[in-house]
């Protein structure tokens, strides 16, 4: 490839000197959300997806809920969801349950849907903000329906009815579950029940929470809907698929990575996709970014390693620890005096408590992200510099 036909325009910001080579862009996307530049090791799960789509109600995955930490990528696996409806001519609805009156948002967007259907516009994805800004009042809108209920089971209804004959259907995603309030949670649930499960109409949903949904709306006993959904937990990338994801839009802009680089961004992933990103961002710019390196090297890696640590801290660790309750957190304190995993036993006795209580601590904070499993009866904290930062912290119960 000749020097003027690598990848991409210029970073923002970066001036390169006169004369010198071309700054290829950042491939990467450090930002929750936008979707990754390669998305990695998540094959089997976008294969379920789209076969649930295409075998139709009946499929246990028609209904199906993805569960991971903060940066594992639910939202990037909803947006493929979604892709992978559109590209079948289905409709799509888009929303999710941190905004507020989340059954009217959804019966909105239905309502528009049954509009354009009527007007004979194409298919397409239609998200909870969109709906606010319709410039029509949307319960204005003429449908050319009788005995149409216009409640949320009705409105749903009456879009996949009329998509199911051509052998379309709807797919709504509800992201960010674990914010739904209850009384929401069982309009939507009673809606999705019936359509879907009673009625086999062709409306599927994907929904996508925090691990914490456990503690909330699925160990609440009237909540069996959500609690009988097919699962996906997105566990961390493979050593393999983490390389991909790094390497693959490194060289497909047209640039290289030394291997031990490689190596060193692999092993300070642990293969948390939003960490990957980080990574890969930083290793671009501490290499190509200012003076121009022939390749990302181990140096650039390092840097990359302290800069993504650094933005986990602040992107991921502290509002975590912001929601935490005391207890929560004088169990992470006596977990930083180790170096590597700790032992829940000897965590319990630290803080003079039995090994049922710490049992049930170590539940929370893995749910709501903090810390993980390692091994049997031990556990480490999920993302990087978590220790070092508790230790700076001197944080005192009460105080
Ligand atoms: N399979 C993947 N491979 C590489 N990067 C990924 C993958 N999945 C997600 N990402 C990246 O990780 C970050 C977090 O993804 P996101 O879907 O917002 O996570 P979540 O919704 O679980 O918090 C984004 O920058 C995204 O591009
Ligand atoms: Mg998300």
């Amino acid at each position: 490839m000749k020097e003027s036909d690598k990848g991409g325009g210029y970073n923002v910001g970066s001036t390169p000197k006169p004369g010198s080579p071309p700054i290829p862009s950042n491939p990467f996307h450090p930002t929750f959300g936008t979707s990754p530049p390669l998305l990695a090791g998540r094959d089997r799960e976008v294969i379920r997806i789209a076969r649930a789509f295409d075998h139709g109600p009946r499929h246990p995955d028609y209904t199906l809920l993805i569960t991971g930490p903060r940066g594992s990528g639910k939202t990037v696996l909803l947006n493929e969801a979604e892709d992978a409806a559109l590209a079948l001519g289905w409709r799509v609805i888009s929303v999710s349950a941190s905004v507020s009156d989340l059954p009217s948002r959804i019966r909105a967007a239905a309502w528009e849907h049954l509009y354009e259907m009527d007007a004979g516009k194409p298919a397409r994805r239609i998200s909870s903000v969109q709906v606010l800004g319709l410039g029509v009042s949307w319960e204005e809108r003429p449908v050319a329906r009788s005995g149409l209920r216009p409640d949320l089971r009705g409105v749903l209804t009456a879009v996949a009815e009329r998509l199911a004959p051509s052998g379309m259907g709807l797919l709504l995603t509800v992201d960010e579950l674990q914010g739904l309030q209850l009384p929401e949670a069982r309009e939507l649930t009673a809606a999705v029940q019936h359509i879907t499960r009673r009625e086999l109409l062709p409306m599927a949903l994907v929904g996508a929470a925090l691990p914490e949904i456990e503690a909330t709306i699925l160990s609440d006993r009237g909540m069996t809907f959500f609690q009988r959904c097919a699962r996906i937990r997105l566990r961390p990338l493979e050593p393999f698929d983490t390389e991909l994801a790094l390497r693959r839009p490194i060289t497909d802009a047209g640039e290289a990575i030394e291997n031990e680089a490689l190596q060193v961004m692999v092993k300070a992933s642990r293969g948390h996709p939003f960490t990957i990103q980080l990574l890969g961002y930083h290793g671009w710019e501490e290499a190509f970014g200012g003076r121009r390196a022939s390749r990302i090297k181990v140096e650039h890696a390092r840097s990359a390693a302290y800069e993504a640590g650094w933005a986990e801290l602040e992107q991921i660790v502290k509002p975590i620890w912001a929601g935490l309750s005391e207890m929560d957190r004088s169990f992470l304190v006596a977990m930083a005096r180790d170096d590597g995993p700790s032992s829940v036993g000897e965590i319990a006795r630290r803080l003079d408590r039995s090994a049922n209580y710490a049992q049930n601590y170590r539940r929370r904070l893995i749910a709501a992200g903090m810390i993980t499993s390692a091994g049997r009866g031990k556990v480490r904290f999920l993302h990087h510099g978590t220790a070092e930062w508790l230790t700076t912290l001197d944080y005192h119960p009460g105080g």
